[in-house]
């Protein structure tokens, strides 16, 4: 069977997507799955893009051991110094260079002949090389450029030292067909092309992007370049999981396997879903919350008699929990780890004892702890640890009469000092988040929130996502889980808050 590499682009590419935003540190989380995930290459970001994101790319080629660290680089030699000063204290470091090669993007965007873009790739990939001996070389909308002058610009990129040649679909526009013809006629007519990986990156604007990874897979590609549920600019890239799942389903057919332990795919679209607060549809495939469902009779029938009725794939593969009730109120800290290790989490001392502290809390108000709300308690702990602020206590009264306003009572801690609120408001989470803000002395806004149901049933836990501004520009995502729903409310805007005290800390 061939091997096929996956690129991992979620930090970069996916990150780039409106409200995919993270912050450090959980860029650095989200890399640590990824490492566990089993993905060959993570592209941690564009160190040039800020120093927030040159810091992100280091802190990660700081932290994963086992998978490539690449940054992003634009054919210049600022963007290429700064990609090499992030990377190179990665066990594996690339950078990955780009340069737009079709006619519209040099003549509207680079204001660049032909020759001249030939001559800065062979320039700027040599410059790179001279620092790094794993460089990356993408023609920007490879797929919209002249075949034949694309194929001479990656025979400049193989003769000046590239490993890996990148065929992006940048605006999401070919087919699978064509898509596939490219990568045959650039096998045939790249000079050094046997020596190198041949690398596909497709755009889903049409919703063709895995189909057309597919394609290039089969006509030779050996190295994808995907996010983890699909995230990135406009309509998104490839996504992850449907292709190591097609490749992996369908073995018989591609002949190529990926390194990924499947497991793992499930906790990794979980996470970056509760990092960034973006929900994933319950139709998309693999990891959406009805992709293992049936509701038919017809189907349910079937699968009892047998699964393979109407199941081709084993949500087990995927690392989906079993929703059976796993412990009780009575379950100890000893149980509650081995529980979370047999779901493949591996928590420090201090993670493990803020869980169980609201697993306790938890299990008072709730018969039955699943499998899922195990999982939401383990994805919500970086919310619980050393947080600025601290949701003490709060009173809410709702009113719905013209005459008597809602009001709300806030206790919060912020580093160690106590402070309280009250306000009206025109219902309980508006009366909640003014006191928080009159409290704070913050001009925090909300620009979005959401509320959904993380498990079944009448004591399911709320999970709230906000999503707020402090007026910069920048746009932040708390969450909060509860049992009560104004409560995950207050938690996800305290959450969201947080998130913007870090990062002024950080600035200064
Ligand atoms: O879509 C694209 O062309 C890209 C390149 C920078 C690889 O993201
Ligand atoms: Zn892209």
């Amino acid at each position: 069977m061939r091997h096929i590499k996956i690129f991992d682009t979620t930090l970069r590419d996916g990150e780039q997507s409106p409200g995919c935003s993270m912050n450090l540190s959980e860029k650095v989380e989200m890399a640590r799955q990824l490492e566990k995930l089993g993905v060959d290459v993570i592209e941690a970001g564009f160190a040039i893009a800020s120093p927030m994101d040159f810091r992100s790319v280091q802190r990660i080629a700081r932290a994963v051991k086992s998978c490539t660290v690449a940054s992003l680089a634009r054919c210049t030699k600022g963007d290429i110094d700064a990609a090499w000063d992030a990377v190179k204290e990665a066990a594996h470091p690339r950078i990955h260079v780009f340069l737009a090669t079709s006619d519209i993007h040099m003549q509207y965007k680079l204001q660049m002949t032909r020759e001249q873009v030939l001559q800065r790739i062979s320039e700027m990939v040599a410059y790179a090389r001279s620092f790094c001996a794993d460089v990356e070389f993408s023609a920007e909308d490879a797929s919209r450029s002249d075949w034949a002058f694309l194929a001479q610009c990656y025979s400049n990129a193989v003769a000046a030292g590239a490993a890996t040649l990148n065929v992006p679909d940048t605006v999401g526009y070919s087919t699978p067909q064509e898509m596939g013809d490219l990568i045959r006629y650039l096998r045939e007519n790249v000079a050094g092309v046997e020596n190198v990986d041949i690398s596909v990156h497709c755009h889903n604007d049409l919703g063709m992007a895995v189909a057309n990874t597919l394609s290039c897979i089969q006509a030779g590609a050996t190295q994808v370049e995907c996010t983890v549920n699909g995230i990135g600019e406009r309509a998104g890239n490839a996504s992850m999981e449907e292709i190591v799942m097609a490749l992996h389903t369908r073995r018989d057919f591609y002949d190529a396997e990926t390194q990924i332990n499947t497991k793992q795919i499930y906790r990794s679209s979980k996470l970056l879903s509760s990092i960034t607060g973006v929900a994933i549809a319950p139709s998309k495939a693999i990891v959406g919350a009805n992709a293992f469902a049936h509701e038919s009779g017809i189907h349910q029938h079937g699968v009892i008699a047998n699964a393979q009725t109407y199941e081709i794939m084993n949500s087990a593969d995927v690392g989906i929990p079993q929703n059976t009730m796993v412990l009780g109120k009575h379950s100890g800290k000893h149980a509650l780890r081995e529980k979370l290790e047999s779901m493949g989490y591996e928590l420090s001392d201090e993670e493990l004892e803020s869980v169980f502290q609201r697993f306790k809390t938890m299990a008072d108000k709730k018969k039955n702890i699943t499998g899922s709300d195990l999982e939401s308690l383990v994805l919500h702990r970086r919310n619980n640890i050393n947080p600025t602020c601290r949701l003490v206590g709060h009173s809410i009264n709702t009113s719905t009469s013209d005459v008597l306003p809602t009001t709300s009572y806030i206790k919060l801690e912020r580093d160690g000092e106590m402070m309280e609120e009250v306000a009206i408001g025109s219902g309980p989470v508006d009366a909640a988040y003014k006191a928080i803000n009159r409290m704070l002395g913050m001009d925090v806004r909300l620009e979005g929130f959401s509320l959904t149901a993380v498990t079944d049933g009448e004591d399911a836990i709320g999970e709230a996502v906000v999503k707020i501004s402090d007026g910069s520009g920048e746009s932040y995502t708390g969450t909060g889980l509860s049992t009560d729903i104004l409560e995950s409310s207050i938690r996800a805007y305290v959450n969201g808050i947080n998130k913007i005290i870090e990062a002024g800390t950080a600035h200064d």
